[in-house]
Parts: C-alpha cells; sequence; structure tokens
C-alpha cells in the first residue's frame, strides 16, 4: 500500500468541480460511418443518435462485430463520422488533441513495447506538448493513484494483463480527463482481474470527477454501471439521453 495514495492531491482536489460545470460531453446525431468503399463496404454504425453528459456511468454493451469500438472511436474523435455529426459542446473542437479532456483506453495491448510503464503513461502528456519533467511527475502520480507506482521502471513485456490494463487506464487518466471511453478493458482478463480493473477505472473516475463510458460484452461489467446502452449490428438503442447523467451510483 503506497503510504501517498490517500493524500488530497490535485487530481482529488480540482478536477470534479471543473466537471460538475460542464454539461454535455458528447452529442451524436444521425450518425453512419461505413469501412470501406464499394461491395467490400461494411457499415459499422446506422443513424446513431446519442448524448454523454457528465458525470456519466454508461456502458455500450454488445456481441462481437456488432459497433462497440466504432462507436467509442467516433466519441473519441478517433474516427470522422460517414454522415451525421459528433460534437462535443462542453468539450470544443477536435478534443483528443487537448490534454485533460479525453482518456482513452483502448481494447487489448496497446503499451508502447521499448518505453517503460512511466514513460507510456507519460507519453500522452509529452505528445500535447507537457514538458517531460512535469508529464513524469503526473505519470507517477497517476500511478501513485492506481497503486502501481512500484512498476514506473519495467518494460510492459514484464506486466501481467491486469497490470498492463491498469497501466492503460493509468495513461488514460494521467491527463486528468473529465471523459473516460474504455474499449472491452477486461476482456483479455480472469473475472477476479477484471473485477479489480473495473473497481480501479471507476474509483480514478471519482476522483477526476469524469464521465466513464465502458463497451462490454459481460454483464457483470455493464451492471457496475448505472445506464446501460446497447449495439447490435451497428444499431444502437440508448436509454433517455437525461439518464445519462450521474446518478451518485457507481457500483
Ligand atoms: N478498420 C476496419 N475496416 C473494415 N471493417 C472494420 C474495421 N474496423 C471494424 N470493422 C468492421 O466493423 C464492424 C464493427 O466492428 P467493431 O470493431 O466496432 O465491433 P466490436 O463490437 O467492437 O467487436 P468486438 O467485440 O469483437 O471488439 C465489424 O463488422 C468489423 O468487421
Ligand atoms: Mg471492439
Amino acid at each position: 500500500m503506497n503510504p501517498q495514495a490517500n493524500a488530497p492531491s490535485p487530481v482529488t482536489a480540482a478536477t470534479p468541480r471543473r466537471a460538475a460545470t460542464l454539461g454535455t460531453l458528447i452529442e451524436m446525431h444521425d450518425v453512419a460511418l461505413t469501412y470501406g468503399t464499394g461491395p467490400t463496404a461494411v457499415v459499422a454504425i446506422h443513424g446513431a443518435t446519442c448524448q454523454v453528459a457528465t458525470g456519466a456511468r454508461l456502458a455500450i454493451t454488445g456481441p462481437s462485430g456488432s459497433g462497440k469500438s466504432t462507436l467509442l472511436h467516433l466519441m473519441a474523435g478517433l474516427e470522422r463520422p460517414t454522415t451525421g455529426s459528433v460534437t462535443w459542446p462542453a468539450l470544443g473542437e477536435d478534443p483528443l488533441g487537448r490534454p485533460g479532456l479525453v482518456g482513452v483506453v483502448f481494447q487489448g495491448p496497446s503499451l508502447i513495447p521499448t518505453l517503460d510503464v512511466a514513460e507510456n503513461v507519460a507519453l500522452p502528456l509529452v505528445l500535447t506538448g507537457t514538458h517531460a519533467r512535469v508529464a513524469h511527475e503526473l505519470a507517477m502520480d497517476a500511478l501513485d493513484t492506481l497503486e502501481i507506482d512500484e512498476l514506473a521502471s519495467k518494460l510492459p513485456d514484464e506486466l501481467s494483463g491486469g497490470q498492463a490494463q491498469r497501466v492503460a487506464i493509468a495513461r488514460a487518466m494521467a491527463t486528468r480527463p473529465v471523459l473516460i471511453l474504455a474499449d472491452e478493458p477486461t476482456g483479455q482478463l480472469d473475472r477476479a482481474t477484471g473485477e479489480h480493473v473495473i473497481d480501479v477505472l471507476l474509483e480514478a473516475a471519482n476522483m477526476l470527477g469524469a464521465a466513464v463510458v465502458i463497451s462490454t460484452h459481460d454483464p457483470a461489467v455493464s451492471d457496475r454501471l448505472t445506464t446501460q446502452w446497447r449495439i447490435r449490428d451497428g444499431v444502437l438503442s440508448t436509454t433517455d439521453p437525461s439518464t445519462t447523467h450521474d446518478r451518485g451510483v457507481t457500483r
């Protein structure tokens, strides 16, 4: 147990007030996304309309190939819709290009093998212009918060699946985002490790005052979240968008 884990930090102190004033984080209107063209084109998302609000605890569930990753990539601004619009009313243009707004936990392994854990976690900060020394401090803060600071100098190859996933979460939270998008964060993990990773993710989001969107095909994961949306063959079924507001229930 890290003795500093309970000490107040800028992460715990500052960000909930910041997030509480933000309003609607993601607004999608009639979004479709087609991969490729001609006879091999795949329509991955059909006419999705939804809103994600500040403080959301949202699960997106659906079988393999239903469009979960595509939807999360659209929400992150990593994919552009073929038709329709995705906007981030509270975050402005290109939210991924600026630190402190959106943190993404990718499906499957995503750490850079030649960088150690601290360097991996610092990378999004460095890439968005944070001074290397400050980026390292923020990375160590995030590792500390997730109680994995002792892994800082290890290479990704030296980590277990659960440890690697926690590092990926630390990387997503190092920029202190107001929105965390996690794509099947427990997909490769056993039940107990997966539960722990969800604990960590929700605790991190609570500390940051961040909204969380998690894609999963596991009911044990989606049941931990306040709101569940389903996607099937690219068609998204949402509940009332207003229910994505934080109702103070996180597990
Ligand atoms: N880069 C791509 N090029 C072409 N087709 C793609 C691409 N990415 C995804 N697809 C297709 O789009 C559809 C949706 O894929 P997506 O990865 O969003 O599903 P998913 O629900 O995340 O699946 P899984 O649970 O297996 O991760 C699938 O038919 C998939 O084959
Ligand atoms: Mg996927």
